[in-house]
């Protein structure tokens, strides 16, 4: 498995994830085909200018044309201030083999480097506690935060995209998640 920035070609794979009912089941429902283009664009600007890690994942280098889905860790302001958060998805075709998982962890390792690399945020690193908010009744994310080592914090509401969800918040610090 590798992780790779996201490109202006991966409209598909965005449509596939995005706009697709089963998919976003857990998510409030498909968001419409119509901003993709420009949700992509978007990413693939914030992604080069490393202001987030949006990151495709490639099941086999082999055959890099191959996305099984994305994750994404970035940084927003909430009422109690900054927060960073990670979130996952993967394609149909692709899930029940660990790629989610390995794709968490992989990011996870890569903030935990950062941080030491940089001394940054008091010792904490770029990035801080990383926080995560799969919907409650979503078994696998949930899993991957369990055995990842995140800390269930409370269930909440949370917004996404305009909607608002019923999530399990959980936290982990990159220097302690388990790799
Ligand atoms: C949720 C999703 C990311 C899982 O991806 P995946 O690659 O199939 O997940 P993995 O294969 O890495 O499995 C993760 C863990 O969950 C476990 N798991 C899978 N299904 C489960 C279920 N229904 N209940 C409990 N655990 C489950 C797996 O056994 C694995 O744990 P293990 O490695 O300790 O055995 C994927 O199904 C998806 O993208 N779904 C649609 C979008 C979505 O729901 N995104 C998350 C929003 S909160």
């Amino acid at each position: 498995m590798q992780l790779r920035n996201v490109e202006l070609a991966d409209v598909e794979a965005y449509v596939r994830m995005r706009c697709d009912p089963v998919m976003m089941a857990d998510l409030g429902g498909p968001l419409p085909r119509a901003g993709m283009e420009d949700k992509v664009r978007r990413d693939v600007h914030r992604a080069a200018a490393d202001l987030d890690w949006i990151k495709m994942i490639i099941p086999d280098p082999a055959a890099p044309e191959v996305v099984a889905g994305t994750v994404t860790l970035w940084s927003h302001t909430t009422e109690d201030g900054p927060m960073s958060e990670i979130g996952w998805m993967v394609l149909p075709e692709h899930q029940g083999r660990g790629l989610a998982k390995q794709a968490v962890r992989t990011l996870l390792d890569q903030a935990r480097d950062e941080g030491e690399d940089q001394g940054q945020n008091q010792g904490q690193g770029r990035w801080g506690l990383v926080h995560a908010f799969p919907a409650t009744g979503n078994g696998a994310s949930n899993g991957i935060c369990r055995s990842l080592g995140f800390r269930f914090v409370a269930a909440r509401e949370v917004a996404f995209a305009d909607r608002v969800l019923r999530a399990n918040h959980w936290v982990v610090d990159p220097r302690t998640a388990r790799t």
